[in-house]
């Protein structure tokens, strides 16, 4: 099906199934610990081996001996994968960085071995015995040092880095109130509760993986890529997934070694990458250095707007997007962004959570709020006053929906945002108290995407595709799409995922999967309809699916009938046409925080959160409140605690578990609310819907980081906002 002119009323349209909030329909597995993730499937545990990965121990240079002889004699070792002896191995489509180093090294924490064994002990306790000479070569391992010798990456998938709109320069001079300031936000990881896990198993020259993994498709391809083997002999097998954030975009090094292993020991063998392996060996949110120049006439109109953003990477490797945003949030005639890219020998980075927006809004909504503060405009105000329905690099083009000052203005109402009172002013007892908001941006992409839609004789409606469900209810909102598309109710829907050998997906990333993969189902859905029709006899278009009947006229029969005489299974793909180009599709929200600052000791609390988002429909909304939770979540470990600490001699993130990389817990987060406003995109898809899970942490960072302000007086503009950074200029309270 070809989705290329804006959608009318369709089935998804009901609301019967689609549109409510419904719990998981694999919650039960989940929570009674029977859905098998990766590690442990269970079809080869009589003969499966485990592997061990050694990493490097040193970020750049060269390996110059490897002894493995006391690993290769300790009990129970079968087989030992390096780089000697491994066979000529591919990088890869989408690795920077190999992931089975030697002799040269790339980053610390490097793959340079796996040692198999029969028991996950005895391969630890050989992996301890293994020795290796280095040769250390000089490296570079600081942003803030490398700025000089950051250049102008190439465009990537369409994002150049620079735009130049109007004449910037000028018009900031000439602005009657001019800001200008830097921020940093530090690297951070994906810290998923589910480590990379992968089981590999051949068949003669067929290999199965079961893995951990967003994008099957994509994986499938790298896999083969990199072993040099064809893609029709790969297979990955991915249904449940504890979490990914962007983490598991690509196969990692427990893939690739898990199948080497496997290769060598003529064995199914099993790979986990440890929790303090994981932080150096797998891809991680790259720091950012970011200058925010804003010009504005005093009564608030922002003439002016300039984001520059430096990160660094491997080299080969690419810039984090953060000024992404930019480009699109705020009107304003005279524009320029830049992202430049600094040649770093840290860990690879690569996508996390929101990947250019979330760290672009941590800097552009302070920015936003010291501009507001500097005009004495409420921060509200100063960003309705500045909203656009074009896009403002190419005012021709319209956004599809915007509603960003309902979102505001909602939240605003709902938060009781007019108690907000000046910086460092509002007092509870010990507590500083104050109140900060920020807005959401993250754009929406519609990603082709296939499914397979099965009917059987007691109506049951099954549905295959290759997509992910990584916490996100991507199981869930594929059966209401069904359920809704075949009249049934939800129990008489089956949806399997995550397997290579069902139809192509869009996948888990960007928070393109709900939309553009129940679009695919959709589509199938719609084939299933007209084979159902025709098999009963009747006109697709007088055919009323609905109760587990199809009725036409006077004519009804149960669902089950057209499948009588065997199963129909139709397989069908969304595609898309030039929609996308016509029309700016984002995802729009607007964050309130309040917290609480100890005025003795600078510590820090978030005492309440609220999201307000427009992203289409809400094809379930306690699924998508689930995710916004998550992210507001995550934006408050951003803003409060999240930094991987670089050893700047040595080059790698020195707390790489989960001890001392610290997330929010539980009794960080007090209260936190959700509202959707109510709204449709039929520019998107039949499901007319949008993406939340990325929304969801964009400008919670800024809002949290805008509320100790106000709470303080004292602004920090370099995350994560830790009591160091301002106890010296907390009010004095005596
Ligand atoms: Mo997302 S960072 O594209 O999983």
């Amino acid at each position: 099906m070809k989705f290329d002119t804006p959608a009318t009323t369709n089935p998804i349209d009901q609301l019967k199934v689609v549109g409510k909030p419904t719990d998981r329909i694999e919650g039960p597995l989940k929570t009674t610990g029977t859905a098998p993730y990766a590690y442990e499937h269970q079809d080869f545990a009589a003969t499966q081996a485990y592997g061990y990965v050694v990493g490097s121990a040193i970020a750049k240079g060269r390996i110059s001996s490897m002894n493995l002889d006391a690993a290769r004699a300790a009990p129970g070792v079968l087989a030992i994968v390096t780089a000697a002896n491994a066979g000529k191995l591919d990088k890869g489509n989408f690795n920077t960085a190999k992931l089975l180093g030697g002799p040269d090294i790339q980053h610390y924490h490097q793959a340079i071995a796996l040692i198999v064994a029969e028991t996950f002990e005895q391969a630890r306790a050989a992996a301890s015995l293994v020795r290796v000479e280095y040769v250390r070569g000089k490296g570079a391992y600081d942003l803030a040092a490398a700025l000089d010798t950051a250049v102008t990456p190439p465009t990537v998938f369409g994002t150049a880095p620079d735009t130049s709109i109007g004449d910037f320069a000028a018009a900031f001079a000439a602005a009657p109130v001019q800001f200008d300031e830097r921020y940093t936000t530090p690297d951070h990881t994906h810290a998923m509760m589910e480590p990379h896990a992968s089981i590999a198993n051949w068949d003669g020259d067929k290999l199965t993986l079961w893995t951990s993994n967003q994008m099957i498709a994509w994986s499938v391809g790298d896999v083969a890529k990199t072993l040099g083997i064809a893609k029709e002999n790969v297979r990955l097998v991915s249904p449940y997934i504890g979490g990914g954030f962007g983490g598991k975009l690509f196969v990692r090094t427990d893939a690739i070694l898990a199948a080497l292993g496997a290769r060598a020991t003529k064995r199914p063998v099993k790979v986990a990458l440890s929790r303090p392996l994981m932080i150096n060996n797998t891809t991680h949110r790259p720091a950012t250095i970011q200058r925010i120049r804003l010009g504005a006439t005093p009564d608030g109109k922002i003439t002016a707007i300039g984001h520059e953003s430096w990160s660094g990477d491997l080299p080969g490797g690419g810039p984090e997007v953060a000024v992404a945003q930019t480009r699109l949030l705020y009107a304003g005639a005279n524009r320029m962004t830049a992202m430049r890219l600094a040649a770093l020998d840290l860990p690879e980075g690569n996508a996390m959570r929101a990947p250019g927006e979330a760290p672009g809004l941590m800097a552009l909504e302070i920015a936003m709020d010291e501009m507001a503060e500097k005009l004495g405009i409420d921060p509200v105000e100063f960003r309705i006053l500045n909203d656009t329905q074009v896009d403002p690099e190419k005012p021709d083009r319209p956004f599809s929906q915007r509603r960003l000052n309902e979102c505001l203005k909602t939240g605003a109402e709902k938060f009781g945002w007019s108690k907000r009172a000046k910086p460092g002013v509002m007092r509870n007892g010990r507590w500083l108290v104050g109140m900060g908001v920020a807005a959401a941006f993250r754009n929406n992409l519609n990603e082709k995407s296939a499914a397979r839609a099965r009917l059987d004789a007691s109506g049951i409606v099954t549905i295959e595709t290759d997509m992910t469900d990584i916490g996100t209810g991507s199981y869930t909102i594929i059966a209401q799409t069904a359920a809704e598309m075949m009249g049934v109710p939800l129990d008489r829907v089956v949806v399997k995922l995550g397997d290579s050998s069902f139809p192509v997906s869009a996948g888990s990333g960007g928070q393109w999967g709900a939309n553009s993969s129940t679009a695919g189902v959709y589509a199938a859905c719609a084939k299933l309809r007209e084979a159902v029709a025709q098999k009963l006899g009747v006109a697709s278009a007088d055919a009323i699916f609905a109760n587990s009947k199809v009725t036409a006229g006077r004519r009804s029969f149960a669902l089950g009938d057209a499948a009588k005489d065997g199963g129909i299974v139709v397989e069908d793909i969304m595609e898309y046409g030039d929609l996308a180009e016509k029309f700016q599709q984002s995802t729009f929200g607007a964050h309130f925080a309040e917290v609480g600052v100890d005025a003795m000791t600078g510590e820090i609390r978030v005492r309440r959160m609220l999201a307000v988002c427009a992203a289409g429909r809400i094809l379930n909304p306690k699924a998508a409140r689930s995710q916004v939770i998550g992210a507001m979540t995550m934006g408050a470990g951003a803003a409060l605690m999240e930094e991987l600490a670089v050893d700047k001699r040595f080059g790698f993130f020195v707390n790489h578990d989960l001890a001392g990389y610290e997330v929010p817990v539980h009794a960080d987060i007090p209260h936190q609310e959700v509202i959707f406003l109510d709204e449709t995109d039929p520019t998107t898809s039949p499901m007319k819907a949008k993406g939340v899970g990325e929304l969801g942490i964009c400008g919670v960072a800024a809002a949290v980081a805008n509320a100790v302000y106000n709470a303080t007086g004292a602004r920090v503009r370099s995350y994560p906002i830790t009591l160091d950074k301002f106890i010296d200029r907390l009010p004095d309270i005596a």
